[in-house]
């Protein structure tokens, strides 16, 4: 159905925990140096939960901030799309404990389950909810607490991740207002599975001693595989969505690529001929949030002066599925 209608982001909140882990203190922990890290990803140091704090406590703190930073009632809203692949639990959906925890009232929500790509598929549901005209006020939440499933002997993947949230508002743009999320393209190659997963704690291989004993219950990475990947899809991604909206690089104000390896970003600036000044770059201060990491960047963005109402934004994300996105919006504050 097409209604004319554009979702635009009115709000941002975000949220990390106060302690940090440091690639000094990671030198302590595995056979690792702060240069090795600084130089393979970009990342000086991540924000780690204290036991005991969940997806949804971070999810809400992003919302808490949001509320503070831009004043919204949260009574009207109407739905709650959360990108995590680290929910509290296996069911009920961390939607429904954040709903709980805010005492939001006549609202409804899910979780949508992308790896990296969390936000910004949850970002494109939650528009969808808007455009239709089914709803004017939905909640987009991307929260993961990474280091609940970390092994902090595996120096290949200790070392990548962070725990953090970030939360978008979004409504209908006003008539003749030229801000909002203009398009979108999204893609899943399941045979990536294998490359970044946590196997067990499913219904494949459901929690047991040997589960436990075998180590499924923490992050397995082929690093190089989903680099590559990485890197030839993002490329793919933003040249796709840029080209099907008759755009370039070039016509780009903003871009914000899931914070996954200062590599990976780099390399796909370069590739659409983006000046660097206009790419953002904050996985120094907060490794890889999964879906934390855009919006986290939106809030480096607005912090850095580089991203304004009306600007072009781009932003992109590949992650375990393997998923990928890329979206354009105009931004609206
Ligand atoms: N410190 C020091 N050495 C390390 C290390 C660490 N933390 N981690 C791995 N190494 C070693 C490896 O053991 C290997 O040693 P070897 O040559 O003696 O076997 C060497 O460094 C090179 O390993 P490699 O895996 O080729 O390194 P890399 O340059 O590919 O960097 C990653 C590793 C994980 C940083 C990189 O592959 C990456 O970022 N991949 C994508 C991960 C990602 O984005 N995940 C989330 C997806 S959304």
């Amino acid at each position: 159905m097409k209604t004319g209608i554009r979702a635009k982001i009115s709000a941002l909140g975000t949220y990390v925990p106060p302690k940090i882990l440091s690639n000094f203190d990671l030198e302590k922990m595995v056979d690792t140096t702060n240069e090795w890290i600084l130089e393979r990803t970009g990342i000086r140091e991540r924000h780690l939960v204290e036991k005991g704090m969940a997806a949804s406590d971070l999810a809400v703190g992003a919302v808490r901030n949001l509320v503070e930073r831009h004043g919204v009632d949260l009574n009207e809203v109407e739905a709650i799309v959360l990108g995590t692949v680290t929910p509290d639990m296996m069911y009920p959906s961390t939607a429904c404990l954040v709903q709980h925890k805010l005492g939001l009232k006549n609202v409804w929500g899910f979780d949508v389950s992308a790896g990296c790509s969390g936000f910004v598929f949850a970002l494109t549901t939650g528009a969808k909810l808007v455009e239709s005209g089914a709803h004017k006020k939905v909640l987009v939440i991307g929260a993961d607490v990474n280091s609940s499933m970390i092994d902090y002997s595996d120096r290949s993947t200790c070392i990548i991740f962070g725990d953090g949230a970030g939360a978008v508002l979004l409504e209908p743009a006003a008539e003749g207002e030229d801000v909002g999320l203009i398009d979108f393209v999204h893609q899943v190659e399941g045979f990536g599975g294998e490359y970044l997963c946590m196997p067990g704690g499913g219904s494949l291989n459901p929690a047991s001693k040997e589960t436990v004993e075998q180590n499924m219950h923490v992050v397995h990475q082929d690093g190089q595989q989903v680099f590559k990947y990485a890197v030839k899809k993002m490329a793919e991604m933003t040249e796709r969505v840029l080209h099907k909206n008759g755009l370039t690089g070039q016509d780009v104000d903003c871009f914000i690529a899931h914070q996954a390896n200062k590599r990976i970003i780099m390399a796909t600036a370069d590739r659409l001929k983006m000046p660097h000044e206009k790419v953002i770059v904050n996985i120094d201060r907060y490794g890889n949030t999964t879906a934390g990491t855009i919006p986290l960047a939106m809030m480096t963005a607005l912090e850095e002066g580089k991203l304004k109402k009306g600007d072009t934004l781009l932003i992109a994300s590949v992650g375990a599925g393997f998923t990928s996105g890329a979206s354009i919006l105009k931004w609206a504050f």
